[in-house]
């Protein structure tokens, strides 16, 4: 009879902690190229483009245009680690225009990151010039 209850009592912390551990999961791709497009989607090409050629639906009130993200001899100019920071900390924090937010309040490191993969991507992948 304890053993039955035992049983139960087990399955039950089984099914119940199953959704967790898928979510975690979902998280943990957060750093994919898939996720960064994701993010790019929602978060830049209101600026940056959907292309990410640096014209999106704001340029037309804007001074400095958003960086043309396709420009590949531009971008492969920038380490990785260049275009974190200007994402995570804007404009500013690489002496350019403050037009470009700061993502640190919204986004996590893994999510700069990925953003960073998929720019890799928009810039410098699938071109050979
Ligand atoms: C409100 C408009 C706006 C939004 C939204 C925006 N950006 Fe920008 N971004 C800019 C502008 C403008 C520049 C160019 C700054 C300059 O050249 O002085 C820029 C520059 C950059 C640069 C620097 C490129 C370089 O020159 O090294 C990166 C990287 C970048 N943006 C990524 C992103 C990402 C990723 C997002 C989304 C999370 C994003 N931006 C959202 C306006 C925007």
């Amino acid at each position: 009879m304890t053993r039955r209850i035992i049983i139960s009592l087990l399955l039950g912390i089984t099914i119940t902690t199953l959704p967790v551990v898928m979510i975690r999961t979902a998280q943990a791709n957060e750093s994919g190229i898939d996720a960064g497009k994701r993010l790019y989607q929602v978060y830049c090409v209101q600026c940056h483009g959907v292309g990410g050629d640096g014209y999106g639906i704001n340029v037309a009130d804007m001074e400095v245009l958003p960086k043309d993200h396709t420009d590949t001899r531009e971008m492969q100019s920038r380490t990785d680690k260049d275009l974190f920071k200007a994402i995570k900390h804007g404009g500013k924090a690489i002496d350019k225009s403050v037009l470009m937010p700061n993502w640190d309040g919204n986004l996590s490191d893994q999510q700069i990151e990925s953003l960073v993969r998929y720019l890799r991507t928009v810039c410098c992948e699938k071109k050979t010039k």
